[in-house]
């Protein structure tokens, strides 16, 4: 019995626990055969990835030898390699290995590959899964045609602090909306499956907690109780292996002490072990090395001893393993097995992708060509642009815009932007700034041939100096209607992106000042790349437009949502703060003892005397030119049993004339529980189109799974008692009503 266990174990264990068809047998049969050719050198440089020496997303070493290590069979993979001609040119060379095993090329595709769509955040505003999936797809669609085989995306960090630069690359502050979203996009990525020509192996990453860094500041440490760590950060991840995402890429951080990439607990008894992922761990770039900073290891030996026990399998760019691991061998610190199972799992890679069959699958330049930024791919750009942004605010339905109105001017430092669209963690092609639409190039396609526009930069983003502000007065004068568009650059978000300040950076908010004192309509658009601050404009400007960094169709996307050919209907995955001095701010909080009811309950009670107790704009709000009303709650029943369900339903009427599109949102709260619950948790939405004037029912149905959390034993389990049911357009604003579980 104990031997079947422990075969069990090891099969489980070396990921082998696959299942039987024909295809996974040859699979397996074929990775086994390989390995018993391996020596252990060649087998060690499966493990091994290097950046090539074009482009760097961190700091290189440059050893000067990289094409002879890929002839002698010491490298596994490469990143920042890119287009058919490159990848072709380097496969050529690893097939010259005594093995000829083909290399796999990775990439960071985030947005987009040529066709750039929303960066993540934005996307994820969108709340539309079918869009991101969408988005995803072509982004797999156009790197694959150009020789990339993996992605490093998506990031499903979940990330409650606006500070920190990374923010931008994930999908906000929740883990049921971030999971669904990270399914969709490894479903986007990896589409009908690997071996298919346009599929791009996802990662996820980084595994794990990396969003929940000390204060924001990137590569911080982590320190969570384990519970939160499995209720909040780590569900998107579950998500993502559930999805099959091909790989998992660790990360910079600790996490209670022990950094993720020497962290077997989260790599080996999590990921490998309760969730049976099958594919492999790639650390972050030079993070094994970098757990001798952490001081955590005391050599590169060592850190490679702790990495390659602690599960990881690939090393990017610290050399570490590749340096190290033969050694360890040797001495009996890094077993054979260990050594198999980390190699077998790259191999099986490699072969589902069908490398093997064909190491140029990926390698044709024509199919390439025809890929990029190809008609097709622009309208999904486009679509997802325009269902990415949120309109904070529209006083007097002073939006939509007439395309007839006469004069409008464009002022402010992304008005005419092209290139800044793009967003951080994109690749800037030497032709493709120019195809990015300007805000100032939509506006122009979209209004009558009579409409004068008008333009003024007024200031750079950064500008401390006031000197433009007289010519965009002016400009705003002469102008019917006026668009200002401000934000943070598209490089102060990203990787080592964190701001402590983060406010409409230079003298943005005073040039709104300005401008608005006109006592001209003026829609704000702010470009950023996270939650800012712009309290200001929040109350003094008449509407405001959240655009985040759209990608290539940033300007007709925008202009289809002012002028009306597209209704609204972004939602926040984000709270705004006040302030930073609110940070972190989210809406599924505990209750504490002490809670403050409103802002003029704060005495003894868990909130700032300085401060509001609520967010700028709570999470899930987003507004529409369409104008929704909810009806209370109806419960299908008051009490059910586990095995049961129940239904709670609203209708939802459309008081305006323009029909639109509205995410109702689902929110539980557990009364009392064996641990303390979130005031509020999303667990369910469902988007409605309603035509101006008409009602829709919308319900959801509640089952005891629902209800689930994990206990002080980190056990996922429901408990009997009392639950609160809310409904509504946004986190703060819901109908609610009660029920209980028996
Ligand atoms: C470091 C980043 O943290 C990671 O997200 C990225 O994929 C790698 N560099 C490779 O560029």
């Amino acid at each position: 019995m104990k031997r079947i266990a422990a075969i069990a174990c090891l099969l489980i264990i070396t990921g082998y626990a696959y299942s039987q068809s024909p295809a996974e047998k040859k699979i397996r049969k074929s990775v086994d055969s390989l390995l018993k050719l391996m020596t252990l050198d060649e087998k060690i440089g499966q493990m091994n990835q290097y950046n090539g020496p074009w482009a760097a997303t961190g700091p290189l070493t440059n050893d000067g030898n990289l094409l002879s290590q890929i002839k002698e069979g010491k490298v596994g993979s490469m990143l920042n390699v890119t287009g058919v001609k490159r990848t072709r040119e380097l496969q050529e060379v690893a097939l010259q290995s005594r093995l000829k095993i083909p290399l796999l090329f990775g990439q960071d595709i985030i947005h987009g590959y040529r066709t750039i769509f929303p960066i993540p955040l934005g996307e994820a505003a969108s709340w539309n899964l079918a869009a991101m999936e969408a988005s995803a797809r072509v982004a797999a669609t156009e790197a694959s045609a150009s020789g990339i085989h993996w992605t490093f995306a998506p990031m499903v960090d979940i990330a409650r602090d606006p500070r920190w630069g990374r923010v931008m690359e994930g999908a906000g502050e929740d883990p049921y909306l971030g999971s669904l979203i990270a399914k969709a996009r490894v479903n986007g990525f990896q589409g009908k499956g690997l071996g298919d020509t346009s599929a791009l192996m996802a990662c996820a990453k980084h595994f794990a907690a990396y969003g929940a860094a000390v204060g924001g500041r990137d590569y911080n440490s982590v320190d969570m109780s384990l519970r939160q760590l499995h209720e909040t950060y780590l569900p998107p991840f579950k998500a993502a292996a559930e999805a099959g995402a091909a790989t998992f890429m660790n990360s910079f951080n600790d996490i209670n002490g022990i950094p993720a990439t020497g962290n077997k607990y989260i790599q080996r008894d999590i990921l490998k072990g309760q969730w049976k992922f099958k594919g492999f761990v790639v650390s972050d770039w030079g993070s094994i090395g970098e757990m001798i900073n952490h001081g955590y290891s005391k050599n590169n030996y060592e850190a490679a001893f702790q990495a390659a026990n602690a599960g990881s399998d690939m090393d990017m760019e610290s050399r570490s393993y590749i340096q190290n691991l033969s050694r360890l061998v040797k001495e009996g610190k890094v077993k054979m097995s260990v050594i198999d199972d980390a190699v077998g799992r790259i191999l099986r890679k490699k072969f589902e992708m069908g490398l093997f069959a064909d190491p140029y699958k990926f390698s044709n330049e024509n199919r390439e060509k025809a890929q990029w930024n190809n008609a097709e791919h622009l309208a999904v750009s486009r679509d997802i642009a325009r269902k990415s942004i949120v309109l904070l605010k529209n006083e007097h339905h002073i939006l939509p815009v007439s395309k007839q109105a006469g004069t409008i001017a464009l002022i402010g430092p992304f008005a005419k932007a092209q290139g800044d669209n793009r967003g951080f963690w994109s690749y800037e092609w030497p032709d493709d700034s120019l195809r990015m639409v300007s805000l100032w190039q939509g506006v122009q396609k979209k209004v009558s041939a009579e409409t004068k526009l008008l333009y003024a930069k007024g200031c750079d983003f950064m500008d401390s100096s006031r000197a433009g502000f007289a010519e965009a007065v002016e400009v705003a004068k002469a102008a019917y209607f006026v668009i200002l568009s401000v934000g943070e650059g598209p490089n102060m978000s990203g990787e080592a992106k964190s701001r402590s300040s983060i406010q409409l950076p230079g003298v943005q908010e005073e040039l709104i000042k300005a401008v608005v004192a006109t006592g001209k309509p003026v829609a704000v658009l702010i470009s950023a790349g996270r939650p800012l601050v712009f309290n200001w404009t929040a109350d003094h400007a008449p509407a405001i437009v959240y655009t985040w960094w759209l990608g290539t169709e940033a300007g007709n996307a925008i202009a289809d949502v002012l002028f009306g050919d597209y209704n609204p209907s972004g939602k926040l995955p984000m709270s705004f703060p006040v302030t930073e001095g609110q940070i972190p701010i989210y809406y599924n909080h505990y209750n504490t003892g002490r809670p403050a009811q409103n802002d003029s309950d704060k005495f003894y009670r868990s909130a700032y005397t300085d401060l509001s107790i609520y967010p700028k704009y709570p999470f899930g709000y987003g507004l529409s030119y369409a104008d929704f009303e909810y009806s209370d709650i109806r419960l299908s029943a008051k009490s059910f049993k586990p095995g049961q369900t129940i239904t709670a339903a609203v209708t939802v009427t459309n008081k305006g004339n323009t029909g639109g599109t509205e995410t109702v949102q689902l929110y539980i709260r557990d009364l009392t529980g064996s641990v303390v619950r979130p005031v509020k948790e999303l667990k369910g939405f469902q988007q409605v189109y309603i035509k101006g004037g008409e009602t829709k029912e919308v319900s959801f149905t509640i089952s005891a799974n629902d209800l689930r959390f994990y206990n002080d034993q980190l056990k996922y389990i429901y408990e009997p008692g009392d639950f609160k049911v809310f409904i509504g357009t946004s986190s703060r604003d819901v109908k609610e009503a009660g029920f209980e579980l028996r």
